[in-house]
C-alpha cells in the first residue's frame, strides 16, 4: 500500500474525522485536481449544487423533551429490503478513477453496513464482480448507452448476476455543463492521446501515490458494463456522445419493464408530474433528485421538490430522495418530509477518494451515529415513527 494510502486510512479512523466535511480536505490531497473537482463540483454556476445543502438549513426541528429514548431502531424498508438504515448508495460514475477499488469496496463497504448499492452504468468494475463483493442488495443504475442491444445485453447481464433492481435515470437528456472538468482538461485526461493530455499533466504528476496506484490499476478501463455487439465494451472516448443519443422516454420504460421484469426505480424526479408519470410508467419507486446538482443548474433543491412528490404519490410507491445530504440530520428531515431512505453521493465518495474502503465504511459510520444522536434528541424511539410533525417548512414550500 503507497505510504499516502496508508497514511490517509489512519486519518479517517482517527477521532479528528468527525463529520463528512472533514473528508473533503483529504479526498483533496489525495487525488489530482481534475479527479477531486469531477467529484466535488457542479453544473454551471453550481447554484443548485449549494441549494442541495443549504436548503436542509430551512427545514427546523420540533423535538419531543424529557423523552427517554435508550434503544433507537434505524432500519428502513427499502424495495422489500431491510435496510440497518435508512441510506443507500448512490451511483458515481467513475468511481474507479477515485480509487482502484471503486466501485467494488464501495459495494462491499455498503453490504458490510448492512445496506444497499446502486451501480452506476458508468463502472470501471464488471458488475458481476461488484454484485459479488457484497452482501447486502444491489442494484443497477441503467444509462441507455451504446443504443438498445447494448442495454438490453447489459439488463440481462444484471438480472442473472442478482441485481435486485433497476435504477433508471432521467435527467441525463445530455450531460451538464460541468465547467470544472472542462477548465481541468477532463476529457483528455480520461480519453484523449498523449499530446492533448500534456497541459493537464502536471495536476497529475503532483499526486505521485494516486498516480502509482492508478497505473498499477491499469488505468480506467473500457466500460465493462456497456458492451457493444460486435465492437465489445465502449471506449471511455466515447461516453460523453453515447450519453447525449441515451434520452430515456416514457415510452423507453415501458420496453425497459418488459425486458427486465423486476423492480424499477424512476431516479431524476422533481415534480409531482414526473411522479405521477413514473406510477404510470410502472415504476416501484422514484428517487427526487436532481443528480447531485451536475446537470439543469437552478432547478429546486431536492429538499424542497420532496413534499410536492410526496403529495402525488399519495403512498402509492416509494419515494426515495437525494442530494446535498451530509449529516444525519439531513437524512431525519428528508424522512420526516416522507422520503422511505436517502441515496448519499458525496458523503461516501469523498470517503473513497481520501482512503478507499476504509473512507466509505467511516462515512458511514459517521452518518449511522448522527442519525441516532439524532432521534435520541428528537425524542423519537425508530426512523419508521418520523413524521412530519417533528419538522417546520417554510410557509413558501410547495407541500402538494
Ligand atoms: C462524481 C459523481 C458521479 C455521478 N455519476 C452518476 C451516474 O453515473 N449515474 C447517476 O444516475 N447519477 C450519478 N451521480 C448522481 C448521484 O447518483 C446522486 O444523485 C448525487 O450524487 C446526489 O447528490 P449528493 O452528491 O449531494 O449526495 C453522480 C454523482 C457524482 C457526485
Amino acid at each position: 500500500m503507497p505510504k499516502s494510502q496508508i497514511t490517509n486510512s489512519r486519518a479517517v479512523a482517527s477521532p479528528r474525522v468527525v463529520s463528512i466535511s472533514d473528508f473533503r480536505p483529504l479526498a483533496r490531497r489525495r487525488v489530482p485536481k481534475a479527479v477531486f473537482d469531477y467529484l466535488d463540483g457542479g453544473a454551471e454556476g453550481e447554484v443548485t449544487l449549494r441549494e442541495n445543502c443549504r436548503a436542509f438549513e430551512d427545514v427546523t426541528f420540533r423535538p419531543r423533551h424529557a423523552v427517554a429514548v435508550p434503544q433507537c431502531d434505524l432500519r428502513a424498508r427499502v424495495l422489500g429490503f431491510d435496510l440497518s438504515l435508512p441510506i443507500l448508495l448512490a451511483p458515481v460514475g467513475y468511481s474507479r478513477m477515485m480509487h482502484p477499488g471503486g466501485e467494488v469496496v464501495a459495494a462491499h463497504a455498503a453490504g458490510a453496513a448492512g445496506t444497499a448499492y446502486i451501480l452506476s452504468t458508468i463502472s470501471g468494475h464488471r458488475m458481476e464482480d461488484v454484485r459479488a463483493a457484497s452482501t447486502g442488495p444491489v442494484f443497477y443504475q441503467l444509462y441507455l448507452m451504446g443504443g438498445r442491444e447494448a442495454s438490453e445485453g447489459a439488463v440481462d447481464r444484471a438480472r442473472v448476476a442478482g441485481f435486485s433492481a433497476l435504477v433508471v435515470t432521467i435527467d441525463t437528456a445530455v450531460s451538464g455543463m460541468r465547467e470544472r472538468d472542462f477548465r481541468n482538461g477532463m476529457k483528455e485526461l480520461v480519453s484523449g492521446s498523449l499530446w492533448s493530455k500534456i497541459p493537464y499533466l502536471p495536476q497529475v504528476l503532483s499526486r505521485p501515490g494516486w498516480l502509482a496506484q492508478f497505473l498499477l490499476d491499469g488505468g480506467m478501463p473500457p466500460l465493462p458494463n456497456v458492451v457493444i455487439p460486435g465492437q465489445g465494451p465502449m471506449p471511455l472516448l466515447d461516453v460523453a456522445a453515447a450519453l447525449s443519443r441515451s434520452t430515456v422516454t416514457w415510452e423507453d420504460l415501458r420496453w425497459i419493464q418488459e425486458h427486465w421484469r423486476g423492480p424499477i426505480v424512476v431516479k431524476g424526479v422533481l415534480t409531482g408530474d414526473d411522479a405521477r408519470r413514473s406510477i404510470d410508467a410502472g415504476a416501484v419507486a422514484v428517487v427526487v433528485s436532481n443528480h447531485g446538482g451536475r446537470q439543469l443548474d437552478g432547478v429546486s433543491p431536492s429538499i424542497r421538490a420532496l413534499p410536492e412528490v410526496v403529495a402525488a404519490v399519495n403512498g402509492q410507491i416509494e419515494v426515495l430522495m437525494d442530494g446535498g445530504v451530509r449529516r444525519g440530520t439531513d437524512v431525519v428531515k428528508a424522512v420526516c418530509l416522507g422520503a422511505r431512505a436517502v441515496l448519499c453521493g458525496r458523503a461516501y465518495a469523498y470517503g473513497l477518494a481520501a482512503a478507499g474502503e476504509a473512507g466509505v465504511a467511516r462515512a458511514l459510520e459517521i452518518l449511522r451515529t448522527d442519525l441516532e444522536r439524532t432521534l435520541k434528541l428528537l425524542g423519537c424511539p425508530s426512523v419508521s415513527a418520523l413524521d412530519r410533525s417533528y419538522v417546520d417548512v417554510p410557509s413558501n414550500w410547495r407541500l402538494s
